[in-house]
């Protein structure tokens, strides 16, 4: 099992409940041995837009919203220049709000599908499609370097090495510092390490009904960041009572157990919760601080569906 030498939040039993709000109480992890960020960190997909067909989010609430995640010591920020809706962009909301970037920001993209101007989704991304979308990220972002680039597989791809490979080309020639996965399996991990290392693995993942959980275990094996996204979903009313039985044992709210539960699979695993509420920015970041102890674990354990 991996430990990075960094803080493992993930084992301490001992602080009860929820006190104070910085992403780093949710532990730290180098990503590829240089770039150090908080457990904790932030998804901007849903920063232009609630969903792909809208409506439209208010721009300033979502720079608020990242600066003020940022005050919170997140240092992680996931996005992707198809992240938009009309004119309104992720990339652009990140570029607006933090603009010139800390040294220790760590803004991740992802290239593989693209989208029209007017929003339908493209088949995967050729080898040159995929360098124009690198190219475009450092261009929305106003960055000449990227920190952190996965590939996102669409399900009809199953080999990786020709889109890996063209990323793998751009890492050599210093436009991506590190490489990653998304909606992949153990084989396609093992495919692209072939050609390049990969430093993340970000799937669909949460603790209800935990697709693809070997994936976790894989990761942490391998010191592998292993990234969830829709980390909250999978909840019905069962399991938000059970969790809510949780969190009133802490004095916390059922997201905090939720974000809180799944640091605690491994020290490999980062967050990204989503979010353009201020309030709830600041409940997701707090959830860092919360300790669960082996029988929450274990109701946890017992929740799931899977
Ligand atoms: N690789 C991929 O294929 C892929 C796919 C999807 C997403 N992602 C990445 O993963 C990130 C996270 O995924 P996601 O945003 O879709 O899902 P999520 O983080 O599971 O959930 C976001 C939703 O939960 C709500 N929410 C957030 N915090 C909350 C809280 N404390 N209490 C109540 N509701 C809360 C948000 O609404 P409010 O705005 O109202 O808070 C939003 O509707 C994305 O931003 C994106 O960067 C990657």
């Amino acid at each position: 099992m991996a430990t990075n030498d960094m803080t493992d939040a993930t084992t301490t039993t001992t602080t009860a409940g929820i006190s104070g709000t910085h992403a780093a109480h949710a532990g730290l992890w180098h990503l590829g041995d240089d770039l150090k960020v908080a457990r904790m960190g932030f998804g901007a997909m849903r920063l232009p837009a609630p969903d792909w067909d809208g409506p439209a989010g208010d721009p300033d609430r979502a720079v608020a919203v990242l600066r003020r995640a940022v005050e919170l010591g997140v240092n992680h920020i996931d996005t992707a220049a198809f992240y938009f809706y009309k004119h309104l962009s992720a990339n652009a909301l990140i570029r607006t709000a933090l603009h010139p970037y800390a040294d220790d920001l760590v803004i991740a993209t992802k290239v593989g599908p693209g989208r029209t101007p007017e929003g339908e989704w493209m088949s995967p991304a050729s080898p040159t499609e995929l360098k124009a979308a690198v190219h475009r990220n450092l261009r929305e972002l106003g960055r000449d370097h990227l920190d952190l680039v996965y590939l996102r597989r669409l399900p009809s791809v199953e080999s990786l090495s020709e889109q890996f490979g063209a990323l793998a080309a751009l890492r050599e020639q210093g436009l991506i510092r590190h490489l990653g996965l998304s909606n992949v399996r153990p084989d396609h991990l093992a495919e692209a390490e072939q050609i390049a290392p990969v430093v993340a693995v970000q799937n669909q993942f949460n603790l209800v009904t935990r697709p693809g959980a070997a994936m976790v275990g894989i990761c942490a094996d391998k010191g592998i960041a292993f990234v969830p996204y829709f980390p909250l979903g999978g909840l019905g009313i069962a399991e938000t009572r059970r969790l809510q039985g949780i969190a009133d044992r802490h004095g916390a709210t059922p997201v905090q157990v939720m974000l809180a539960g799944l640091l605690s699979l491994s020290p490999t695993v980062l967050l990204i919760p989503g979010t353009s509420s201020p309030a709830h920015l600041e409940e997701n970041v707090a959830a860092g601080t919360l300790r669960l102890h082996a029988e929450d674990l274990a109701e946890l354990d017992s929740i799931s569906r899977r």
